[in-house]
């Protein structure tokens, strides 16, 4: 028997049919919706240098080495900066110099305030500071304030039995028999040292948090110190005294290592750290710390390793790194075999295979993007010292459709060494040096300058080589791409040329998505400065493509800036493009 009176079928089933009518209806509408490009921005408040910066970021140990050990050097920097110049950056940073046992690759520093002789001395980075400012470029230093070297000074006296001056610097349960709370469970060590309890890490085990106390501390747990403890407030005063030895020795700023990860919060714990923390105490440390700046270094400019810029930006850092989430991978390593870490599966949106998906990324980034755009800067890394390479398994056209976004995009880019000649990911299989797990490892093997011995690195004997050098016959380097106009070198000398003279392609002018479907290529978007537009055209894929979107904008043609000639027609507001395989255009509109 019919439970429903034929009646209500009828009128649930009239319902329904107006509804599926209303939301195509609304789709359609969503179609044909004209898109505005305003031109409209707001240059955020950062230094009047920095407005409009390209980064170059140099990994020390292998970048070039000058006195023939095999290592990377201070010195071996100073020698390059012209040509690190001629790319067209403004500044660089420099991944830790810092005296270190290197069981992460400097990353744990202890000494804070001596450069590592492996690099050189402090002498060479006041050298260096000094060199880069006659040829106007500004450097930043890593400053890794969330967790110290287990060799540190501080945290050899903080692990004594007696109480001392460094007791509270590091964050010790009271009792090594008995565990924290379980959802730190996996952060802390025990055994180490004198001192009756277990020491909390920040990343690897010989790398102990400093104290920067509790959000919520567990009144189970005395050890858990509020972030304003006395201890802890003198902590403090002792990083600002670090940050003034660098900024005094002549850096400009710098990039904040692991900078969410300070006061902790239970609920966020292990990697969580990077960009889940939105612990108030944190934010007011930086706050702190830029308010410092601006009274004693108003130039300075600092940037964080936070992966959640609206956190970070709204710490009053300038930008923020956000790469620690899958919207990044989604765009150049979703596949297992490329980011190589064990946690990834899926499909790049940069690749020629075309199976890519561009819409996690932007929904990601729109949110950031949206609410951080007028207090600072997003900056999507174009390659650093923990990813592979981006040049993994890609070819120069490849790079060159990466770089055409990465150098049009807002925010400050910055380009890890190396990567403007196209260097590989290097082989799993190579030495996994302080705590370069792959990927790390193939991402960090000397520059490649020449096809001279150690491609121009280093004339120290193979062997001793911080990493062995890339084997390949046609590995790239930058003496044969500097003799070839059409080089990736020289193409991305262009792309930066370009986001300078170009006013809608400045880190701060407008971003307007045009055309972005879900596994859809190609990806279109405006950048706009008041009455200048320019389209970024992206077909990363093999395949033929078709655009078309409608924009708010007037105009009568287009002049390619770089990149292809592609058939663009327009008709009224509707604007429709065809793209071959591996294709892309930057084109300006002319009114
Ligand atoms: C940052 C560094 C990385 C290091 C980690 C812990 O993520 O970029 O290289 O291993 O912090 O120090
Ligand atoms: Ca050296």
């Amino acid at each position: 028997m019919n439970r429903f009176p034929v009646s209500i079928v009828k009128y649930v089933g009239i319902l329904l049919f107006i509804g599926i009518l209303f939301s195509s209806c609304k789709e359609k509408e969503q179609e044909s919706s004209i898109i505005t490009i305003t031109g409209n921005y707001k240059i955020p408040n950062v230094p009047k240098w920095a407005e409009n910066a390209v980064f170059y970021q140099i990994y020390p140990q292998t970048f070039y080495d000058s006195n023939g050990d095999g290592i990377g050097d201070l010195k071996g920097i100073i020698q390059k900066l012209d040509y690190v110049k001629s790319l067209g950056v403004d500044a660089i940073w420099i991944n830790p110099f810092f005296e270190s046992p290197f069981a992460d690759a400097g990353y744990d520093i202890s000494d804070y305030y001596k450069v590592a002789p492996r690099y050189g001395t402090n002498e060479d980075a006041k050298q260096l500071f000094a060199e880069a400012h006659k040829r106007g470029l500004h450097v930043l230093f890593d400053f890794v304030a969330s967790y110290t070297s287990m060799e540190h000074p501080w945290f050899k006296a903080s692990a004594r039995q007696d109480t001392n001056k460094y007791t509270n610097w590091y964050i010790w349960t009271d009792n090594v028999w008995k565990n924290p709370p379980a959802e730190y469970a996996s952060d802390f060590i025990k055994g180490y040292g004198e001192r009756n309890g277990q020491y909390m890490r920040n990343f690897y085990y010989c790398q102990p948090a400093l104290n920067y106390g509790f959000a919520l501390p567990d009144t189970n747990y005395k050890w858990q110190l509020p972030a304003d403890h006395p201890d802890i407030l003198n902590l403090k005063e002792e990083m600002k005294n670090v940050l003034r030895f660098w900024m005094d020795m002549g850096a400009d700023g710098f990039r904040a290592d692991m900078a969410g990860a300070l006061t902790k919060d239970a609920n966020v714990v292990g990697n969580e750290q990077f960009f889940n923390t939105h612990v108030n105490a944190t934010k007011e440390f930086w706050r702190d710390i830029r308010n410092l700046l601006e009274t004693e270094y108003p130039d300075a400019f600092m940037v964080s390793e936070w992966s959640y810029p609206i956190d970070a930006l709204d710490s009053c850092f300038h930008v923020d790194f956000f790469h620690w989430f899958n919207g990044y991978n989604d765009l150049f390593q979703k596949e297992d075999w490329r980011i190589l870490n064990g946690f990834s599966e899926g499909h790049s949106f940069f690749d020629i295979e075309g199976k890519g998906n561009i819409t996690e990324f932007l929904t990601n980034y729109m949110e950031q993007y949206n609410a951080t755009k007028d207090k600072g800067y997003i900056c999507l890394p174009l390659g650093n010292h923990d990813n592979a390479r981006l040049c993994n398994n890609r070819s120069d056209k490849d790079m060159e459709i990466i770089y055409a976004f990465g150098f049009t995009m807002p925010g400050v880019p910055f380009i890890y060494y190396g990567n403007e000649i196209g260097m590989r990911q290097l082989p799993t299989s190579w030495p996994q040096v302080e705590g370069a797990y792959r990927p790390r490892n193939g991402a960090r093997t000397p520059m490649q300058w020449s096809s001279a011995k150690n491609l121009g690195f280093s004339t120290a004997s193979a062997e001793k080589l911080y990493l062995p050098v890339d084997t390949a016959k046609d590995a790239p380097n930058v003496a044969t791409q500097e003799a070839d106009a059409n080089s990736l070198l020289n193409k991305t000398r262009k792309f930066i040329e370009l986001r300078h003279t170009e006013p809608s392609l400045a880190n701060y002018a407008e971003f307007v998505p045009l055309f972005a479907k879900e596994n859809t290529y190609p990806f279109i978007y405006a950048r706009a400065n008041n009455n200048d537009v320019v389209l970024v055209m992206l077909n990363p894929s093999g395949n033929n493509v078709e655009a078309s979107f409608e924009i708010s904008t007037d105009f009568s043609s287009t002049k390619v800036l770089a990149g292809d000639t592609l058939n663009i027609e327009h008709n009224g507001n509707t604007v429709s493009v065809s793209m071959p395989g591996q294709s892309y255009s930057i084109v300006k509109l002319i009114r």
